[in-house]
């Protein structure tokens, strides 16, 4: 499977990872980490439609990105659902495997899942 590297503040993103049975993914903590090749990154939204810095800066010298995953609520940030994935998808014209609000339901993670493994 592609590598998977995330950012997770209050804990959805990191078990949406967990649940698709990845062991070893990447946590974003600082944006200064590293990755060799290719990665798909998983992101929650945050500050109105913004993509995490840490995020940002992670992919600013991280050339492999491939396709974005998104955590968003629905909820609370309909107009701005899921922002965060797609100004990377637009930003670095890749793909969003799924825009899941909060942790989303089985069948999209399950659907997800066979995205990553086709990737
Ligand atoms: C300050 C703040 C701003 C947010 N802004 C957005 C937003 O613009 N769009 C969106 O879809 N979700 C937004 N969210 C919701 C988070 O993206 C969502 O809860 C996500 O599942 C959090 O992932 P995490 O638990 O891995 O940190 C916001 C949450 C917070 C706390």
């Amino acid at each position: 499977m592609t590598k998977i590297v995330y950012a997770s503040r209050t804990g959805h993103v990191e078990k949406i990872v967990n649940q698709l049975g990845v062991t070893n993914a990447l946590k974003i903590e600082t944006g200064e980490e590293t990755i060799d090749g290719d990665y798909v990154i998983f992101t929650y939204s945050t500050g109105q439609g913004k993509t995490p810095k840490l995020v940002e800066q992670f992919l600013a010298h991280n050339p492999g990105v491939k396709a974005v995953v998104g955590s968003g609520s629905m909820a609370k940030h309909a107009e701005t659902f899921n922002f965060g994935a797609e100004n990377i998808a637009k930003a670095y014209k890749v793909p969003i495997l799924a825009k899941l609000d909060g942790l989303g339901t089985p069948q999209e993670i399950e659907d997800l899942a066979k995205s990553l493994a086709n990737l």
